[in-house]
């Protein structure tokens, strides 16, 4: 498909097939969202699920984070790993109390400069609560792109993980933006999880196959180029 029909197909195939049910979906609250997707980060969502519930019943707001003890946060996070991700959490949760007023900002710009929120995080939490015309960048997404596109670039440098995030940029939905940010987003890394797999994509039952460079090819594993640095 022509690059124009990119979005209109994500934002489709997610209303038909994608995960629409996740309790993170259920809201546009910026500190939820913001925490599943923390949360989301290095952990499955089966895993999820349990210490979302447990995390928002014991700190259901901001405020109510950003006052707890270290060992508080930690005792519920405890389990799911990568405890630096806690940390920022943390710290993130007591710099959007003291420096915006307890309230997240709506943009990806300023959610990046917050503690463990990188532009990708950023992107995502901008989309989903505020439908900003932002784009994300995960492992997942970063597979779908890379394929769709063909793009073969090594994305171990810089200028080349930049021309992505430019390419990316251009796919984003152009009309219906307040519905389809959010829908198209979700859609993309429903596409990563589910079909455009590392090893074995399902091709077949992709709504990008047609005009996939990587799946016209025949050899989507190929991609995403990166060396090691
Ligand atoms: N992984 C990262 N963000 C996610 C989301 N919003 N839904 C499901 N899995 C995710
Ligand atoms: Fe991934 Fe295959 Fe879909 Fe291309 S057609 S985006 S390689 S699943």
């Amino acid at each position: 498909s022509s690059q124009a029909e990119i979005a209109p197909r994500v934002v489709r195939w997610q209303e038909a097939h994608g995960r629409n049910h996740l309790p993170w979906q259920q809201t546009r609250d910026p500190y939820r969202v913001w925490l599943s997707e923390i949360m989301l980060q290095q952990t499955q969502v089966s895993t999820v699920l349990g210490y979302y519930a447990r995390f928002l019943e014991r700190f259901p707001d901001v405020r109510a984070l950003a006052e707890a003890s270290q060992d508080d946060v930690m005792a519920l996070w405890s389990g799911l790993g990568y405890y630096s991700r806690a940390r920022n959490l943390h710290r993130c949760a007591q710099v959007v109390v003291s420096d915006h007023g307890g309230a997240f900002p709506s943009s990806a710009e300023v959610l990046a400069t917050l503690p463990g929120i990188g532009r990708s995080t950023a992107g995502a939490v901008a989309a989903f609560c505020f439908a900003e015309r932002t784009p994300i960048l995960d492992a997942n997404v970063r597979r779908v792109l890379t394929r769709v596109l063909g793009f073969d670039a090594d994305l171990a440098q810089a200028k080349n993980e930049r021309a992505l995030w430019g390419h990316a940029q251009a796919l984003l939905p152009v009309t219906d933006i307040e519905s389809a940010m959010p829908r198209y987003t979700q859609g993309l890394m429903d596409l990563g999880a589910g079909l455009c797999l590392p090893r074995n994509p399902d091709c077949g039952g992709c709504p990008l196959q047609e005009g996939c460079v990587a799946s016209i090819e025949g050899q989507p594993e190929r991609y995403p180029v990166r060396t090691r640095k």
